[in-house]
């Protein structure tokens, strides 16, 4: 039990693929958990797509395990995001040396985002210039390890 960290930030590259699913599962299981205290979102470490939507193909799987993403819009992770949250989860190393190398004071807390969760030290793999497989993969890790973070911060 981490009862002290309410609000997570999930933080890929580009913010359409890995961590609108990561904020999506998480507030879709915490919804079911009654873990309201909790508070997510996500970030980018890279400016590539901001205010875009979610990667169609990240749509669509969240879409038919029944969670909405849609809504969601890519943004950049900035420093007061590391004032602002308690815990940054990164869906992979680059992306947790970035925002390491980003976070010049806050509290926030950085990790990679599978070994916080789920005790295991592997990069959520960046699906981008896969084909839908990957992105099978992607959900089933993160609807997984997301299961076992909200059972550490419930
Ligand atoms: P994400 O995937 O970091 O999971 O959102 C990517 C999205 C876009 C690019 C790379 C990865 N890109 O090179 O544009």
């Amino acid at each position: 039990m981490t009862a002290s960290i309410q609000r997570v930030l999930f933080v890929c590259l580009g913010n359409i693929c890995r961590s609108p699913l990561a904020e999506g599962i998480f507030a879709h299981l915490a919804s079911q958990n009654e873990t309201q205290h909790l508070f997510c979102d996500s970030a980018g470490t890279a400016a590539y797509h901001i205010g875009k939507k979610p990667d169609p193909r990240s749509i669509d799987v969240a879409r038919s395990n029944g969670i909405a993403i849609s809504n969601q819009r890519a943004r950049q992770l900035q420093d007061n995001d590391f004032e602002e949250f308690d815990l940054i989860l990164c869906m992979d190393r680059s992306n947790l040396s970035d925002a390491v190398r980003q976070k010049s004071s806050g509290k926030a807390e950085i990790a990679l985002f599978m070994t916080y969760a789920a005790g295991e030290t592997v990069d959520v793999p960046d699906p981008y210039y896969g084909g839908p497989d990957g992105f099978d993969t992607v959900f089933r890790m993160l609807h997984e390890a997301n299961q076992k973070l909200l059972d550490k911060l419930a």
